[in-house]
């Protein structure tokens, strides 16, 4: 018996027992669970936020530095290493 975390979306860490065929198959494929908000690929891992994400919040917010889109999502606000994929999506 062992215990399962994953990230659902940025702010939402699963612990859980086991997972049934879609968590799992989720988990397999990369791509988010039925019903789950499609993040994107995951640009920065300190955080867990997807493309999708940060391209939304772009668009709605007019985030035009990659300061910015710290502030609003943390992305880019730890180790630094995704601010220069930040950067390719302003
Ligand atoms: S990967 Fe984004 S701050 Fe570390």
């Amino acid at each position: 018996m062992g215990v399962v975390l994953y990230f659902l979306n940025s702010e939402t860490l699963v612990i859980k027992d086991s997972l049934d065929k879609d968590e799992r198959s989720a988990l397999l494929t990369g791509l988010p669970p039925l019903g789950a908000p499609d993040v994107g690929q995951i640009v920065c891992s300190c955080f867990n936020v997807g493309a999708k994400t940060i391209l939304t919040a772009i668009k709605e917010k007019g985030l035009t530095t990659h300061q910015q889109v710290g502030q609003c999502l943390k992305a880019g606000t730890n180790c630094g290493s995704c601010v220069p994929e930040i950067k390719a999506l302003l």
